[in-house]
């Protein structure tokens, strides 16, 4: 099946192939054909180009983009969509004062969750996932990882995993797995870390590679959470399984979980709402992507990454969701690109590449989509009628997508 869409007003991220991610100034580039038209094939991009120089094709289905902007879908390379319930309660209570702090330390934040998330059957959980996840497709994403986190028993890390690979064959969204079981400490082993460790390595950890759950292993390195030896005894754990380090550091406190990922080689590292000059120096010359997520700042009303001194510093730069119950219950990548522009200080080019190509790097996904490339899958929005791109963050708030194709298929 071929699918056409003509007099595209812009087109964007047009990108070679041997491109995986960009850094530092190219980022403030945003390569576009204007008047373009672009062919699908098979769920595929097969070829696009100024308008004048259409082939002449017969195609089954033709899109007229008149006035309208082509770019490649959102990639969210953090989230943590699979969940149940919500914590309506502690938006209210840090409302009236408490701190996401106070409220993780009498039993509520991440093991509220888990408590709710182990009472769920697993279809339950499939069924309460559904919804989100038809709802980041309509607003534009065509890629996100998924992360478990919120079971913190073998049983239910395996449940929400599963659950995971269940949304990867019933969707066309492309889906990565991220296995989390260093999310927090249960209650039942508060004394006894070690022993919750020892869980995780040689108890969670082999089941979710004998049932191939996982592509990546994250750890929430944070004070309170895992210190530094904690995320390194994973980290060497997850690599006898061949999963690559994705984790969560750096964003109440920075005291080297940085440099601890770039040392284990992860391909991302994730928050970095707090910041200093060794984990910038850290990262250069390195493969690890900086990833910034700053629905989380705005819902927690904690500083946003600063992007200006990663992108200043050459670095790549990252953007996504975070989608979870607890920091973030948005999974709208529109509002993280806009947030990106107004409150970090990145241009549109800047936030566009961030959430497009170097979402997909940080989700080991950048031969396969994130820009517009022969080849790549055929996961694109086509905006409403707009000015120019820039509208798309200036205009914050509102859903300017018109149409959304993912594996070459228009999104009902
Ligand atoms: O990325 N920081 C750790 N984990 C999640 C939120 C956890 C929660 O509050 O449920 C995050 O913000
Ligand atoms: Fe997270």
């Amino acid at each position: 099946m071929t699918t056409l869409i003509t007099n595209i007003k812009e087109l964007l991220q047009v990108r070679d192939i041997s491109i995986t991610r960009v850094s530092g100034k190219d980022m403030k580039h945003l390569p576009t054909i204007k008047n373009a038209f672009i062919i699908i094939e098979n769920g595929v991009i097969a070829n696009f180009g100024e308008m004048k120089d259409l082939p002449n094709i017969k195609a089954g289905n033709v899109i007229d983009a008149k006035g309208k902007t082509v770019l490649p879908s959102w990639c969210d390379s953090h989230t943590h969509i699979v969940y149940a319930g919500n914590r309506e309660q502690e938006f209210v209570d840090r409302i009236n004062g408490l701190s996401y702090e106070e409220i993780a330390n009498r039993g509520g934040g991440i093991l509220n969750s888990a408590k709710t998330l182990q009472a769920t059957p697993e279809d339950d959980l499939y069924n309460q996932t559904v919804p989100r996840i038809k709802e980041v497709m309509k607003l534009g994403t065509g890629a996100i990882e998924i992360k478990s986190g919120y079971g913190l028993t073998t049983e239910a890390e395996l449940k929400m995993l599963r659950v995971a690979k269940r949304i990867e064959k019933a969707f066309p969204i492309l889906v990565k797995t991220t296995f989390l079981g260093a999310h927090a400490l249960p209650m039942e082993y508060k004394n006894r870390k070690e022993d919750y460790l020892n869980l995780v390595i040689n108890n969670m950890l082999p089941k979710v590679a004998e049932e191939n759950l996982a592509d990546y292993i994250d750890v929430f390195c944070e004070k309170g959470y895992f210190s530094l030896k904690d995320t390194e005894r994973i980290l060497i754990a997850g690599k006898t399984y061949n999963l690559i380090p994705k984790i969560h550091v750096n964003q109440f406190n920075a005291f080297g979980g940085i440099a601890l990922g770039v040392k284990y080689n992860a391909l991302s590292v994730d928050h970095l709402e707090e910041l200093n000059q060794e984990d910038i120096i850290a990262l250069q010359d390195s493969n690890t992507i900086p990833v910034a997520l700053p629905s989380c700042s705005y819902f927690l009303s904690i500083p946003y990454t600063p992007a200006r001194q990663l992108i200043d510093a050459g670095l790549p730069l990252a953007l996504a969701t975070d989608y979870n119950p607890g920091s973030t219950p948005s999974g709208n990548m529109n509002f993280v690109v806009s947030t990106a522009c107004i409150k970090m200080e990145m241009t549109p080019e800047e936030a566009i590449n961030a959430a497009t190509i170097n979402g997909a790097y940080a989700m080991g996904l950048s031969q396969k989509c994130g820009s517009i490339t022969k080849g790549k899958i055929a996961n694109l929005i086509i905006t409403k009628a707009i000015p120019s791109y820039g509208f798309l963050p200036y205009a914050f708030g509102d859903n300017h997508i018109d149409t959304v194709i993912i594996n070459g298929e228009v999104l009902a």
